[in-house]
């Protein structure tokens, strides 16, 4: 199974990069995702730190979430392509904390132990849902190597880098912060939010695709999309 997903997702990735307005829009896609946190007041809350080296981790994880933006923002520039700020509804971040349960802002009066749990949960939703935007980049550098838009690729290359990063620091960071036994349940609930997240996105974003590009799309590659959907749908169900 993990085979035909893998060419599938490859297929999905170089049609998209056979155009510029389509591969625009994914960019753009991918670009929205780096400014969520930018637009929420609950991600990287580093005053709420239990050590200063965590806090320090925070702040450097924020900071190279701005510097994503930037990249984005270049790589639509070397397409020509306009930057196109998403409503948050199609922002993957936002999809996958509608399946989330609980919160995690920090407010000034929440005790020690309040606070770490709420950490401990945001750095959960932060580590799945990097890993899966980071498979993303992979199958879209390579579409892009693929292809001859190098450049492109180079500044995916750089965001991936980081994103493997903090896939790695925000999972120890929950096992540092919780018993083990509270931290495999916090990761659990948070994989599976992000599972059931993916499947909603992918659904949504396939729809927002056709209806808007459905005039300078030819019908076979059209019916490609609705069968790349529906079997990474399917799959979704067994990953
Ligand atoms: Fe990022
Ligand atoms: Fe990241």
């Amino acid at each position: 199974m993990a085979n035909v997903i893998d060419s599938v997702k490859g297929r999905f990735h170089r049609e998209l990069v056979a155009n510029p307005v389509t591969h625009g829009w994914v960019l753009n896609l991918y670009r929205s995702g780096e400014r969520y946190p930018q637009r929420v007041c609950d991600y990287f809350q580093s005053d709420f730190a239990p050590t200063q080296e965590l806090a320090a981790q925070l702040r450097q994880h924020a900071a190279d979430e701005d510097k994503h933006v930037r990249l984005f923002s270049q790589a639509l520039k070397t397409l020509e392509q306009p930057v196109i700020e998403a409503d948050l509804g199609d922002v993957f971040n936002e999809v996958v904390r509608s399946f989330t349960p609980g919160t995690f802002h920090i407010m000034e009066g929440d005790p020690a132990e309040v606070r770490r749990r709420k950490l401990a949960n945001f750095l959960a939703h932060a580590h799945h849902l990097e890993k899966r935007v980071a498979q993303s980049f992979a199958y879209h550098m390579d579409a892009c190597e693929r292809s001859g838009k190098s450049e492109i690729a180079r500044l995916v290359s750089r965001t991936k880098t980081d994103e493997d990063r903090h896939v790695q620091y925000t999972r120890a960071t929950v096992f540092d912060l919780l018993t083990h036994r509270e931290a495999q349940a916090v990761m659990d609930q948070h994989r599976r939010a992000e599972a059931r997240a993916n499947l909603s996105f992918s659904q949504r974003q396939v729809r927002a695709f056709l209806a808007q590009f459905a005039a300078t799309t030819p019908k076979h590659r059209q019916w490609l999309f609705r069968i790349c959907a529906t079997i990474m749908e399917t799959a979704g169900q067994y990953v």
